[in-house]
């Protein structure tokens, strides 16, 4: 029987199966997973991709940065690769799909197309970043930016968690320091597809199956620390006090208050606040929290960074606190490739799937591949919209479509080098 290229189906099923097993790794009594970047958890879920990956046939790669590349090859070695992938780590509180489903969904590709024994042109690769989460250390995705030339490796490597552990230790540790130079210039790629979910509730809301991504939202993240002095709850007047948490606490209402004030898009938020001595009857006197600011508009996104610095000082000044104040994470708004959205148009057309544009709004590392590789993301709703929770789920028809939209749109690419050509594949 011929066919062409893009009757190859996946298994749906067999994609499931594999997020559930993935997901007793780290699991949680909620029903998520707690698998923080390069603990043991980590570690283990690793392990496990590259023995399935090993099971497909696939050769294995680590980088410098602990990235995981599996390879299956194409007709012609030579090509750069199209790769797909995300990351295998989690919130302290993540869920069953937040990365691991396009780690999984590249990982099934692979499996269809050896079902069918389809010999792409180009080879194909499904990359691990490591440290997507930015949760046990910041910033995120950290490796696929060292991977894009965005960060020096020695900068990655260096990257600590708030006691100090560095990722060159834990990648040491836990055995994923691998050889390879980590960055692009070693690893050509011919182009990039990221499947995920989309983490907000546009999707199941309209009632689309996929989001096609056009765009991601730039990003700026802060660490401020506020000091003021410590002192005795019961003696100190409240004249006299330089609270750090009374600060930290304006700066929280400030944040959200500058949120709003930049709808439609804004997102703004506190997640993180550690409060020194943190004693029930001491005047906090030191408080160390960060800020997350999201924006679709570079301009607004700018603006939102002139509302903060200035709420900081007003608030430091009022309050007699000294301020640390430093923004360590920028990226600008993306745009993904033109073909590479197309050609994840073009599967979502073919095979009918209700579908519309999206702009996405977490980070994501196809947002650093974009820099140096013509990219394009697949999104797929999850219930309620929520994510980075132990609730997030989706169901196993959408897991199979995205799978389904990501195994086109790579074979688009992968034999797009090639002439035209149609396969005998076994019914
Ligand atoms: C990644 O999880 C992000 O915060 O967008
Ligand atoms: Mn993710
Ligand atoms: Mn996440």
């Amino acid at each position: 029987m011929t066919r062409t290229i893009h009757n190859l189906t996946i298994n749906g099923d067999r994609l499931w199966q594999s997020l559930m097993d993935m997901a007793k790794i780290g699991a949680t009594e909620k029903g998520g997973v707690c698998r923080l970047a390069l603990t043991d958890e980590d570690k283990a879920g690793r392990d496990l991709f590259v023995q399935w990956c090993r099971d497909a046939g696939c050769s294995i790669r680590i980088d410098a940065m602990g990235n995981i590349f599996a390879r299956r090859e194409g007709r012609n070695p030579a090509l750069p690769p199209v790769m797909t992938g995300s990351h295998l780590d989690s919130q302290p509180t993540g869920g069953r799909f937040d990365g691991v489903y396009g780690v999984l969904a590249g990982l099934e590709v692979i499996r269809a197309l050896n079902d069918a024994g389809y010999e792409t042109e180009a080879p194909v690769e499904v990359a691990v970043w490591t440290n997507e989460e930015g949760s046990r250390f910041a910033p995120a995705m950290i490796s696929s930016g060292v991977f894009a030339k965005v960060f020096e490796p020695e900068y990655g490597l260096s990257r600590a968690t708030l006691d100090g552990q560095t990722i060159a230790q834990e990648l040491k540790r836990i055995g994923y320091d691998g050889p390879d130079h980590p960055t692009v210039d070693a690893h050509p790629v011919g182009a990039y597809f990221e499947a995920h979910i989309e983490q907000g509730p546009i999707l199941e809301a309209e009632g689309k199956t996929i989001g096609v991504v056009t765009d991601a939202q730039g990003q700026r993240w802060y660490e401020i620390t506020f000091t003021g002095q410590e002192s005795h709850a019961g003696p100190t007047p409240m004249t006299r006090r330089r609270d750090a948490l009374v600060g930290a606490a304006r700066i929280v209402e400030a944040v959200n208050r500058i949120g709003h004030a930049h709808q439609p898009y804004a997102c703004a938020t506190v997640g993180l606040m550690q409060i020194h001595p943190n004693s029930r009857n001491v005047i906090p006197g030191q408080v160390f929290f960060t800020v997350d600011f999201r924006h679709p508009d570079d301009a607004v996104l700018a603006r939102m960074d002139h509302d903060l610095r200035a709420a900081c000082e007003t608030v430091a000044q009022e309050v007699g606190l000294e301020m640390d104040f430093r923004q360590i994470w920028y990226y600008a708004p993306i745009r993904f490739e033109e073909s590479c959205v197309a050609a994840v148009r073009a599967a979502v057309e073919r095979n009918g799937y209700p579908a519309r544009d999206m702009v996405s709004g977490a980070g994501h590392d196809a947002c650093y591949l974009s820099k140096v590789v013509p990219t394009g993301m697949v999104f797929i709703p999850c219930i309620d919209g929520i994510s980075h929770n132990e609730v997030e789920d989706a169901t196993p028809e959408w897991v199979a479509a995205g799978g389904q939209v990501l195994l086109e749109a790579m074979l688009a690419k992968a034999d797009a080098l090639a002439p035209a050509r149609t396969e005998a594949v076994p019914a």
